[in-house]
């Protein structure tokens, strides 16, 4: 299946502030991290199985460089510096995919800031673990 985790939601954790004043978010606003080397949005997010899963991440990055985060999962880095190009806007969100290795149940995924100038704004992760949906009890 494939779940929304919205960065304002705990037990998500924004290292930074949930703010809502550039429009377009999902939910009830985003992550504008620290501008800080190590400053992280933190998902907390479920698969059913072990393996290899799918996460999208939503984000704007309105400013003209190119924002870049390490992907660590469940403490060990999974992608250095990935980059997060700039959308335009503050207001123009897109979705960057990643693969990431996952274990049966809960999993932590830190996006951190790898530069000075902190992550891109973050919207939400979902994550893809490729198992059947959820349908209501049977
Ligand atoms: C602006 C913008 C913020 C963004 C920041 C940045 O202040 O309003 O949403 O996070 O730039 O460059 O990181
Ligand atoms: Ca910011």
């Amino acid at each position: 299946a494939t779940v929304r985790y919205e960065a304002e939601n705990a037990p998500a954790v924004c290292e930074g502030a949930i703010e809502s004043n550039h429009t377009g978010y999902s939910g009830s606003g985003f992550c504008n991290s620290t501008n800080a080397v190590g400053a992280a949005a933190q998902f907390t997010v479920n698969a059913a199985s072990g393996g290899t899963a799918t996460l999208a991440i939503r984000y704007a990055h309105g400013g003209t460089d190119t924002r870049s985060a390490n992907i660590v999962v469940n403490g060990t880095q999974v992608e250095s510096a990935s980059a997060f190009a700039a959308t335009g806007a503050w207001t123009t969100w897109t979705t960057k995919t990643v693969t990431v290795p996952v274990n049966a149940g809960s999993n932590t995924v830190r996006i951190e800031a790898s530069t000075a100038a902190g992550l891109a704004n973050i919207d939400y992760v979902e994550l893809a673990d490729g198992a059947p949906a959820q349908t209501g009890a049977i």
